[in-house]
């Protein structure tokens, strides 16, 4: 993780007065597997991000590009540093970032903005891309596209980093999926978004087959590595970094060192920098980011903040020493042909990697409301605590309960319901069952579940609501075409929201009651853990 700061005091003062007078640099444009400068073409290596987190507790963590104090304060040692791009693993995006963003302008120096936060991620061990994580964001690209010098995005960091959580990828592709698509939606420039991987043996090419291959449209534009394998005065070959090369010799995207800078032999004499942006490496790789410019408890500090006051480390002098050396390589953009023009092939589902190809749905608040409001059967004060037991009782009741709630990386079989809060998802299940007892005459004790059910007033759905259920399907598993409606942080939902598209609506009448979204004669069942569900 990095984190930033920046730039020249007498420029960042008048900064701060001119809200008005955005500063704007050239953006960053990829092509192949490099990026450019899009005006004048200059190929552009990653320095350094300072990334940093400082995530104090699960659900917070400061915002480094916030506060122009601490950007103003910072952002000169990272010009000592000649650091051209920082990442920032959290960003509030209820917060303005003018000040911060256009002192690293001024500075040129490039914003790598991960889109979750501590809290607001892709959990490995129980893997989710819901509508609360979309609005997050969407949110975050709302807060950042129109910053020339945003570079791009990281849709999740070291999600999967062992055999036994691949299949949480098929979330964070999704994850990339569909900020892709709401980038392109608004109408934003252009921005990539990529991911940002740990580096486990057993998993790191099928790791970056599978971000990489199938359709263009779900694919990451760039490929984050997070690596710590040159420890001290390692080597090319010691290090693992000439087989890292290879692997990668024939990506079709930028791949950069999302994280880099081994600290378990100190102080930290970053001798991998030559290495880095020298013949053998800057063929195939972009530079990469240090991790991390703010001294924390973890001991990656290049320099240490107590106040206003900020002190170079001993890390912070090798580092910049190294990176004075450089002078990798480059190529200009109207002389350079890709010649890695093909995607990866995708793994296959075995037993070192549990990500199916199909993706979860586009996560889509207004269908989730739609159906909700057509539900006749609803959980009635069910606790947090308790919701995980209500969807292990009642989805082991009936056919197929929970087939529209189901959200499964390794099957690849996704309910259009999956994507719902907690409330929605056990009030579709509760609802399922009531209404395959309804069929069978025995509706009248069946919404009940010991007082955790009611029933409610329907809102039968109409115009958008109808076609979003049309399309989810009567037991919840067709498939929702519609996009998403509303921008990130304006968030949608309600059944008066709009969508654009309505593939599915052709033909379909809206039904008259609730009644109409069930069926229910599937083949197999499925079912949503408990556990699963008590995280929602
Ligand atoms: C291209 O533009 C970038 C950013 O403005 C600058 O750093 C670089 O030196 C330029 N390249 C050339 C060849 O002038
Ligand atoms: C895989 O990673 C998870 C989460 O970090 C960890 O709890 C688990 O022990 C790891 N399993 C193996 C086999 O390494
Ligand atoms: C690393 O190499 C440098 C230069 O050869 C040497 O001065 C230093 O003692 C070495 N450090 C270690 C830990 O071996
Ligand atoms: C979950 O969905 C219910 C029903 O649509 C809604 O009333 C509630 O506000 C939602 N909760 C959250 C946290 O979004
Ligand atoms: C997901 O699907 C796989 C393969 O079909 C299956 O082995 C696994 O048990 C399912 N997981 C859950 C939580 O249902």
């Amino acid at each position: 993780m990095k984190s930033f700061s920046a730039l020249a005091t007498a420029v960042a003062g008048a900064a701060l007065f001119l809200k008005t007078a955005v500063a704007a640099v050239d953006p960053i444009v990829i092509k192949g597997s490099k990026f450019f400068y899009e005006t004048n073409g200059t190929q552009l290596y990653d320095y350094l991000g300072n990334g940093t987190t400082s995530d104090t507790s699960e659900n917070t963590y400061t915002d480094p590009l916030a506060h122009s104090s601490s950007c103003q304060r910072d952002i000169p040692y990272l010009i000592q540093l000649r650091t051209n791009v920082i990442r920032v693993y959290a960003l509030d995006p209820t917060k303005n970032h003018d000040d911060c963003m256009n002192m690293l302008a001024d500075a040129g120096i490039y914003v790598i903005a991960d889109l979750s936060a501590p809290g607001s991620s892709i959990v490995r061990d129980d893997p989710e891309w819901t509508d609360t994580l979309y609005t997050r964001y969407t949110s975050v690209i709302d807060a950042m596209h129109s910053y020339t010098n945003t570079l791009g995005f990281f849709a999740g960091n070291e999600v999967s980093n062992n055999n036994t959580n691949t299949d949480a990828s098929a979330f964070v592709k999704a994850a990339v999926r569909d900020s892709k698509a709401y980038i392109k939606a608004q109408n934003y420039r252009t921005i990539g978004v990529g991911y940002a991987t740990n580096d486990d043996a057993d998993i790191r090419v099928n790791l970056a087959d599978y971000f990489d291959c199938g359709d263009s449209a779900a694919a990451i534009d760039f490929w984050g590595y997070n690596i710590y394998s040159w420890c001290g005065n390692s080597s090319y070959t010691e290090s693992g970094y000439d087989q890292r090369t290879d692997e990668f010799s024939s990506y079709n995207v930028p791949v950069f060192f999302a994280e880099y800078g081994c600290n378990t032999v100190q102080p930290r004499t970053f001798t991998e920098v030559q290495a880095l942006y020298g013949s053998q490496m800057s063929p195939v790789w972009s530079g990469g980011i240090v991790y991390m410019y703010f001294q924390e408890t973890n001991d990656f500090g290049l320099v240490s903040v107590d106040g206003n006051t900020v002190s170079t480390l001993t890390d912070f002098v090798y580092l910049s020493s190294q990176l004075a050396l450089i002078s990798p390589s480059s190529v200009n953009s109207a002389s350079y042909t890709p010649t890695n023009t093909a995607a990866q092939s995708c793994p296959t589902v075995g037993s070192d990697w549990q990500a199916a190809s199909a993706l979860p749905p586009t996560p889509n608040a207004a269908l989730c409301e739609c159906m909700y409001n057509a539900l006749t059967c609803v959980p009635n004060g069910v606790s947090t605590d308790e919701v995980g037991d209500l969807f292990g009782v009642v989805c082991g009741l009936g056919t197929n309960t929970c087939a529209g709630i189901n959200a499964n990386g390794t099957s690849g079989k996704y309910g259009a319901y999956g994507m719902c809060n907690s409330t929605q998802q056990l009030g579709w299940a509760l609802n399922d069952y009531y209404e395959q007892q309804v069929a069978a005459g025995n509706g009248a004790s069946a919404c009940d579940f010991s007082g955790s059910a009611k029933t409610k007033a329907v809102t039968s759905p109409t115009g958008t609501c109808a076609s979003l259920i049309s399309q989810a399907g009567s037991g919840g598993t067709g498939t929702v075409t519609s996009s998403p409606s509303g921008t990130g942080s304006s968030g949608s939902g309600g059944s008066s929201s709009s969508t654009s598209k309505s593939a599915g609506a052709a033909g379909f009448s809206a039904p008259a009651h609730i009644g109409a979204l069930q069926v229910a004669c599937y083949v197999s069942v499925a079912l949503v853990s408990g556990a699963a569900m008590i995280l929602l």
